[in-house]
């Protein structure tokens, strides 16, 4: 079964991604063609990248750096909570990307963003990141309102809307989570890497 990770990518005190991912991971409890569980950047502690050698080299000397590629690995899609912080995605969502290479590569990714515009353009540049990472990112995604989906800016109350939309990513991300996936399976079993 394929697995998904949705990652809250805020952990500022007060965040409203928390919520966010909370109620991703609810819309897709129900499902019986994947599993879900969340992953809270505040749980792996990363400072900012502090590896002597680039991730792509796949040499890791750190002991959080190994937890956060372990439980990246462990996925075959992933779901990015995103809020929008001046025009782009989270400092600290972007340095745990930046930590990892092959544990993204040939994966899928779909995005849920927040902000006063939706986090539109939060989503925009995470778009250019993923090709970077050979990371297969799907065209539907939600945008939730901070006037509309929020009470008081705060209290998540998305729109029924919403919800179809999250059903709608999902099939999208598991369809090309599970291609990605047999394409990994078939490379594994010739010794092939499947990245430069
Ligand atoms: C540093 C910072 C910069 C922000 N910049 C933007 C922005 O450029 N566009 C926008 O729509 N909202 C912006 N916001 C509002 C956030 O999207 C909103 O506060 C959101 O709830 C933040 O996510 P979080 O609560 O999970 O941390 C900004 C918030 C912060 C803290």
């Amino acid at each position: 079964m394929i697995k998904v990770g949705i990652i809250i990518g805020s952990t500022r005190p007060g965040r409203n991604g928390e919520a966010v991912a909370r109620w991703v991971h609810d819309l897709a409890a129900g499902r019986d063609d994947a599993s879900f569980e969340i992953v809270d950047l505040k749980d792996f502690h990363l400072p900012h990248l502090d590896e002597a050698l680039p991730p792509a080299m796949g040499h890791y000397a750190n002991a959080h750096t190994r937890a956060w590629a372990d439980k990246i690995a462990s996925f075959d899609a992933y779901v990015f909570v995103t809020p929008e912080y001046n025009h782009s995605t989270s400092g600290v969502l972007k340095n745990a990307i930046d930590f990892l290479y092959a544990e993204w590569n040939n994966k899928a990714a779909a995005f849920v963003s927040y902000g006063s515009a939706g986090g539109v353009r939060a989503v925009e540049h995470l778009r250019l990141i993923m090709g970077e990472l050979h990371v297969a990112d799907v065209r539907t995604q939600i945008a939730l309102s901070l006037a509309t989906d929020f009470e008081n800016f705060h209290v998540l109350t998305p729109a029924a809307h919403h919800a179809d939309a999250v059903t709608a990513m999902l099939d999208e991300l598991l369809a090309w989570g599970g291609a990605l996936k047999t394409l990994r399976d078939t490379w594994q079993a010739k010794g092939m890497s499947g990245t430069a």
